[in-house]
């Protein structure tokens, strides 16, 4: 068939036709929600380049958690801020710790909500870097015997996932190996597997209080140009036995989210970036664009490139206005 007879304006006429051939549709089960959690109680800090995002002291962060669960969010990701940082981060794997605490006192509040912990060092370390220094460069397997502490000591609080964004070589096989010889063999890990030294993550340096002190992370984190390498990433981390596989950022990076969701068929999640986000809020600030309007087309074009899950700030908002 040939123009005159072949007319696609014909089932956009009006909402009801564009509703029934609409291909992708956002749910709040997408949704993956980033918590950032300090010391304190009481405490909801706002952070400056993400408007509407909080530091939150534990208690804060439940009731953060609360809310998510009620509209349907089904997990969310801590993120911790240790009042002491040294040159090991020690903060990050001491059972005590601020994520720990976080999981335990969430979990206790709403124990069907999935807890994820991101394991990294960065927030926890005095120089910012996601490991220790050797050299002037972070010693990757001196590394993961710290990650590795860290991911279990957030499994014994009681996390329902680990989500490792380090980028050390090696590091999702011996996370795996010592859940499985720990006896958390039903732990799933989520790898950070196609990770980009990204000027999108600005933002969430300040939130986290973790810019590298010198230098930067891309002796580690991918350069942005290689999308056959992410591919070699996903599948190394799928070898070592990640069970989701996460593509970061996402909006500038959809292309690396298809070919890893068409070569894999894991279930691929995206994360859609501190920087992503307070692109949104500057807009709508500056009166250029309608938030929810760029919001909801943010989301939907992740989720149509193939992500399964898409971690972001947005989640609540989004979650609210689809239950509209
Ligand atoms: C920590 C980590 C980062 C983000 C998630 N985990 C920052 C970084 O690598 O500098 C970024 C998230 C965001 O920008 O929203 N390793």
């Amino acid at each position: 068939m040939e123009f005159p007879r072949l007319r696609l304006r014909r089932l956009r006429r009006n909402e009801t036709l564009r509703r029934m051939v609409r291909e992708t549709a956002l749910t709040p089960d997408d949704f993956i929600y980033p918590l950032f959690v300090r010391e304190g109680s009481g405490v909801r800090n706002p952070i400056a380049s993400m408007p509407g995002q909080f530091q939150l002291s534990v208690d804060e962060a439940v009731k953060e958690a609360r809310t998510a669960w009620d509209l349907g969010v089904p997990a969310v990701i801590l993120f911790g801020i240790p009042d002491h940082k040294d040159p090991v981060g020690s903060g990050a794997y001491d059972d005590n710790g601020i994520v720990q605490r976080a999981v335990r006192a969430v979990k206790d509040a709403v124990p069907d909500l999935c807890v994820i912990t991101d394991v990294c060092l960065c927030e926890y370390t005095d120089h910012g870097h996601c490991g220790v220094i050797r050299d002037g460069d972070v010693a990757n397997d001196e590394t993961l015997e710290l990650l590795v502490r860290e991911a279990l000591s957030h499994v014994r609080a009681g996390a329902d996932m680990v989500a490792p964004s380090d980028m050390m070589d090696g590091r999702v096989g011996a996370i795996r190996s010592a859940l499985d010889a720990e006896g958390f063999g039903q732990i799933p890990v989520m790898a950070y597997a196609a990770k980009f030294a990204s000027t999108f993550y600005g933002p969430f340096r300040d939130a986290a209080e973790s810019p590298p002190k010198f230098g930067d992370r891309r002796s580690y984190q991918m350069d942005p140009a290689n999308a056959e390498e992410a591919l070699r990433e996903v599948d190394l981390d799928i070898r070592e036995g990640a069970d989701i596989v996460m593509v970061k950022p996402a909006l500038p990076y959809l292309d690396v989210i298809r070919r890893v969701k068409d070569t894999f068929g894991y279930p691929t999640a995206a994360y859609n970036v501190s920087g992503e986000y307070a692109m949104v809020k500057a807009m709508e600030r500056l009166g250029w664009g309608d938030g929810a309007g760029l919001m909801m087309e943010s989301l939907l074009s992740i989720k149509r490139a193939g992500a399964d899950l898409i971690l972001t700030y947005f989640a609540l908002d989004a979650a609210r206005l689809l239950q509209d």
